[in-house]
């Protein structure tokens, strides 16, 4: 049984299907080819607007991509100090952004509030010795599992505005978020002031499908070269575009997503019959941060159960961690199985019963 991540689990069947059909015949390279075209009119489709896409390989390069073409090298980037932007990922984002620099806010399950971000902006000297702001990344759904409803994107949206900031979204559950809020993807972005995102579909079945969003067109103008620069323009690019097309074909992202959303729903429901088991915050998308007796975790590891432990940064105020508890991260996948659900809390009711009996 492992929940530890999401991305633990292979490509589905459709995405590796469409692979497959792509394969055959010579196209185009670099993503001049038929199916990167039909690709990129179908997320502007998606979008119901006049979208740039530009593929990647990771998570990684997309969002130090989307930030180097929001942020000069002499800006600031606000993100939550648990961002995967700024934990995550070597530091490809300052890299890639020539100089600029990443500054982490708290917030309650890695998500941010506006009123919080925009305080933070006006105790910012104005100064030339101060790096100005110039974008604010939040991660949809959160490092925290927890998801940003329109409104709350609107309020960040309108802070970016007020303070001439652009608006970067990463994605990489962008399924999730989206099925959790049961909107569309134009309100969970551009609608609401988003102006690039990392679309992340590898996470929820595909092989390594990520896509930079553009929504505002002057943050495209030197992506491709950008692109081609970080080694993300692929040679055989239809097989990287293909992957989306399984991914979007009878809306099984969206199935897929459910399915995740579902278990972690299921886990998180078991989990808190459980005496001593309690969340960290709600369980909204297809992570459950549960907080466990010592006894029950040791248990559960060694039932050879895999998870994370989870950082204390984020709890809310007033909630701590006992020495005799602990706190821990459980991913559910499009892959999870409801009998590995069923198992795990079998498992952790087992020994609870087992303890009262002692
Ligand atoms: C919030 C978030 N952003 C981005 C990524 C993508 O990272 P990678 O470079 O591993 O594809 C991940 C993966 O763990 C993530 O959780």
């Amino acid at each position: 049984m492992n929940f530890a991540s999401d991305n633990i689990v292979g490509a589905s069947a459709p995405v590796l299907q469409a692979i497959v059909e792509a394969n055959a015949g010579a196209m185009a390279a670099y993503g001049n080819d038929e199916i990167s075209k039909r690709v990129r009119a179908r997320f502007s489709e998606l979008f119901e607007r006049e979208v740039s896409v530009f593929f990647a390989a990771t998570g990684t390069a997309a969002n130090a991509l989307a930030l180097s073409s929001a942020v000069p090298p002499y800006g600031l980037c606000v993100c939550h100090r648990e961002a995967h932007i700024i934990d995550d990922e070597c530091g490809a984002p300052e890299f890639f952004m020539h100089g600029a620099k990443l500054v982490g806010l708290p917030g309650v399950g890695a998500k941010l509030k506006a009123d919080e971000v925009a305080a933070y902006l006006s105790s910012l000297p104005k100064a030339v010795k101060q790096m100005p702001p110039k974008a604010l990344s939040i991660s949809q759904v959160s490092e925290g599992g927890l998801v940003y409803s329109p409104d709350e994107l609107a309020a960040l949206g309108q802070v970016c505005r007020e303070h001439s900031m652009f608006f970067h979204m990463d994605g990489a559950r962008f399924a999730n978020a989206l099925v959790a809020l049961g909107c569309t993807p134009a309100e969970m972005t551009w609608k609401q002031g988003v102006d690039i995102l990392s679309f992340g579909a590898t996470k929820n079945g595909g092989l390594m499908a990520e896509a930079i969003v553009v929504f505002k067109p002057e943050l495209s103008e030197a992506l491709d070269y950008r692109s081609k620069r970080a080694g993300q323009i692929i040679s055989k690019g239809r097989l990287i575009a293909a992957q989306f097309e399984g991914y979007f074909a009878d809306d099984h992202w969206l199935a897929n997503a459910r399915h995740a959303n579902r278990m972690a729903k299921l886990l998180s429901e078991g989990l808190l019959q459980l005496p001593g088991v309690r969340l960290a915050w709600p369980t909204e998308a297809n992570e459950v941060f549960p907080i466990l007796p010592q006894a029950l975790n040791q248990r559960l590891k060694a039932a050879g159960v895999l998870y994370n432990s989870w950082t204390e940064l984020s709890l809310p105020e007033g909630e701590q961690i006992a020495e005799d508890e602990a706190l821990i991260r459980l991913v559910a996948s499009w892959a999870t199985q409801e009998e590995d659900v069923r198992r795990l809390l079998e498992i952790a009711t087992s020994g609870v019963e087992r303890q009262a009996a002692e």
